[in-house]
C-alpha cells in the first residue's frame, strides 16, 4: 500500500493516512496499533491525556519496524502549559513512550484564558533546536493564535491538528495553512459521535465508486492534502482506511459533499473551550 505524503515549512514529511489512538489502551490498545503498522501506518498520534503514552512506547519496542520509520506525535496538555512546565511534561512523555526524540510535538489546546501557549511555543522551540524535538506544531490553534506565534516568536507551526471531517471542513485555517506550509491534520475525521457514516449522499458516493463511506470520507481528506488521522481498533477497518489512495472522488462529488458543511460536532470553539 503506498500512501501519499506532504511536506510542511520545515521539511517535516507526513503520510496523509495516521493512526489516532484515542482509547487505544494496555494489551488491547497495543495490539491494536501493532496491527496498524503491519498494515503499513507509520503515524501514530498519542497525547499525555489518552493515558496511552506508555502503551505506544510498548509498540515502538515491539514494532516490526524501526523506530526510525515510525513517526511518534504526542501532545502537551493545558494544564503543563508555561516554558518550565513544559520542559518537565516533554522528559515525562519521553521517559513513558521510552524515547530520547520525539518525532512530532504538539500543543493540544490553546486554554486562550490561561494565555501561556506562547511560554509553551517557545520551550517547544528550544526543544526543536535542541534536537530533542524533530518538529513542533499545535491542536485547535485559530488563525489569531497562529500569527501570535508567529510575530512572538519568528517560528510558525509545522501542523496544526483541528476538527475536520465533511461536516466541518475549516475551509479558511485551511487557505491559510496552505499560504504559510502548515500541513492540516484532520482530528475526528470520521465524524465520531455524529451520524455522519450513515449520511445519504456519501452513501450514494461510495456506491458509485464501489468503496465504503469511510473510504469516500478519507478519500475526501486526502485528495485536499489533509492529513488525517483515524482511529480504528479493529484490523480490518484499519486496513480500509487506508486504502484509499487506488481511487479518486469527481468534482461532483466533491461538491456534493461541499453541501454537508454543518459545523462542530464537538461544540468545542477553541476560543472557550478550556482543556487541562
Ligand atoms: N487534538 C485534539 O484535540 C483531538 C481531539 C479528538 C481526537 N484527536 C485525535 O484524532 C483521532 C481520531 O479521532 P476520533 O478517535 O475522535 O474519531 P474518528 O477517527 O473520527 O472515529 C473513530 C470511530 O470510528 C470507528 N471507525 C473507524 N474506522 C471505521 C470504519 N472503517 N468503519 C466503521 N467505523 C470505523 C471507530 O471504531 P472502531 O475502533 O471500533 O473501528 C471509532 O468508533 C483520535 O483517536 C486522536 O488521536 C485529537
Amino acid at each position: 500500500m503506498s500512501v501519499a505524503t506532504r511536506t510542511a515549512h520545515d521539511g517535516l514529511t507526513l503520510p496523509l493516512i495516521g493512526l489516532g489512538t484515542y482509547g487505544l489502551n494496555d494489551a488491547d490498545g497495543v495490539a491494536a496499533m501493532l496491527s496498524a503498522i503491519e498494515s503499513g501506518y507509520r503515524l501514530i498520534d498519542t497525547a499525555v491525556n489518552y493515558g496511552n503514552e506508555e502503551s505506544v512506547g510498548e509498540v515502538i519496542r515491539r514494532s516490526p519496524v524501526p523506530r526510525e520509520d515510525l513517526i511518534i506525535a504526542t501532545k502537551l496538555p493545558g494544564r503543563h502549559h508555561g516554558f518550565d512546565e513544559t520542559m518537565a511534561s516533554f522528559d515525562e512523555s519521553r521517559r513513558r513512550l521510552g524515547v530520547d526524540r520525539i518525532d512530532l510535538y504538539l500543543i493540544h489546546w490553546p486554554n486562550p484564558s490561561v494565555n501561556r501557549y506562547v511560554d509553551s511555543w517557545q520551550a517547544m522551540i528550544e526543544l526543536a533546536g535542541d534536537g530533542l524535538v524533530g518538529s513542533i506544531g499545535v491542536c485547535n490553534f485559530t488563525q489569531p493564535m497562529l500569527e501570535r506565534l508567529g510575530s512572538t516568536t519568528g517560528v510558525l507551526p509545522s501542523v496544526n491538528q483541528v476538527e475536520l471531517h465533511p461536516y466541518f471542513s475549516q475551509g479558511p485555517l485551511r487557505d491559510f495553512h496552505e499560504a504559510h506550509g502548515i500541513l492540516t491534520q484532520a482530528w475526528s475525521p470520521l465524524g465520531r459521535k455524529s451520524d455522519l457514516l450513515e449520511n445519504s449522499v456519501l452513501a450514494d458516493i461510495a456506491r458509485s465508486h464501489g468503496v465504503s463511506v469511510t473510504q469516500v470520507v478519507l478519500r475526501w481528506h486526502v485528495q485536499q492534502g489533509i492529513v488525517a488521522i483515524p482511529k480504528s481498533s479493529d484490523a480490518q477497518r484499519q486496513q480500509q482506511n487506508l486504502a484509499v489512495f487506488d481511487f479518486e472522488l469527481a468534482d461532483e462529488d466533491m461538491a456534493r459533499i461541499a453541501e454537508l458543511e454543518r459545523g462542530r460536532i464537538w461544540g468545542a470553539d477553541p476560543d472557550t473551550h478550556e482543556e487541562m
